[in-house]
């Protein structure tokens, strides 16, 4: 009823702010739902539902501003450690969540993606999640990934067994054959991570990908996160510097090398990026 209410004298959705530089790939550490939930007096599953109300507007907003790919982190290989009836609580939000948003993710021309482990979830779910992904497959106006048991550290120690069992070479091993192991193969690196409810952390979430990414945070728990913090972390990241370690062209003191990217050498001094 609060919802309903909410919705009906909600104002209308103001445009896209005209913003200078927009992220491919947007990935959210999607925080403070128990923190809601507590404030409220309410369960904490209650904050995990709550948290998946205001999904189809982000995801609406995001495709509204051109963004390419986005990447919600909604259980890590972490979260296995909660009590029982939570975890089985957040399994029965990603079923709901699929069985509520596909269709809705199809006809606006959105592909779905897992991260993550899927064969540690009930083999239903996995059916589930397989059956999204596949009616989603050939969409292209935005890639949702779904970070559901997924772990940094556990992707990177995964892609390294497969690579070893797969015989690679060591020569042969670098940064570009190393990211078509991860889970993440085939999506850009995220340009913006932004975590809500003010942790400063990256709590095992694309510790590969990220190493270039701009982060944003938001003291807003995440059930209350919405297009207004979307617009605010957007114009955050219109207005940051992106240098990869190298300088900007208005930066330098001395003449650029011709193959660098932004006025620095590729990969910094002794190949190292700074
Ligand atoms: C962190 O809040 C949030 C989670 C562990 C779950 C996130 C899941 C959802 C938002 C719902 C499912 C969404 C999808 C896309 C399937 P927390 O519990 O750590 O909050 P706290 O730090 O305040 O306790």
């Amino acid at each position: 009823m609060a919802t309903a209410l909410r919705t009906l004298h909600q104002a209308p959705t103001p445009p896209p702010l005209p913003l200078s530089q927009i992220p491919d790939h947007v990935a959210i550490i999607m925080d403070g739902n128990g923190r809601w939930a507590r404030i409220r007096g309410r369960p904490r599953l209650a904050g995990h539902r709550a948290g998946t109300e205001n999904l189809r507007h982000i995801i609406e907003r995001f495709a509204d501003y051109g963004v390419r790919h986005l990447t919600l982190y909604a259980f890590s290989t972490e979260n296995w450690n909660r009590p029982r009836r939570e975890v089985r609580g957040l399994m029965a939000i990603l079923s709901q969540v699929i069985k509520r948003e596909t269709k809705h993710l199809h006809g606006n021309g959105i592909r779905l993606l897992h991260i993550g482990d899927l064969s540690a979830l009930d083999p239903r779910l996995q059916r589930q999640v397989r059956e999204a992904i596949e009616l989603t497959r050939d969409n292209d106006r935005m890639t949702l990934a779904i970070a559901f048991n997924y772990g940094g550290r556990a992707e990177i120690v995964d892609a390294v067994r497969r690579i070893v069992t797969h015989g690679i070479p060591p020569e042969q091993i670098d940064e570009h054959l190393f990211a078509a192991y991860l889970s993440t193969a085939g999506l850009p690196d995220p340009d913006l991570i932004i975590r809500t409810a003010g942790e400063m952390r990256l709590s095992n979430f694309l510790l590969w990908q990220g190493a270039y990414a701009e982060f944003c945070t938001t003291p807003v728990y995440w059930p209350d996160f919405d297009i207004h913090d979307i617009d605010e972390a957007l114009l955050a990241y219109s207005q940051r510097k992106r240098r990869f370690g190298g300088l900007l062209p208005d930066e330098t003191d001395y003449p650029t090398p011709r193959n660098s990217k932004n006025g620095a050498r590729p990969q910094g001094r002794n190949g190292r990026k700074t």
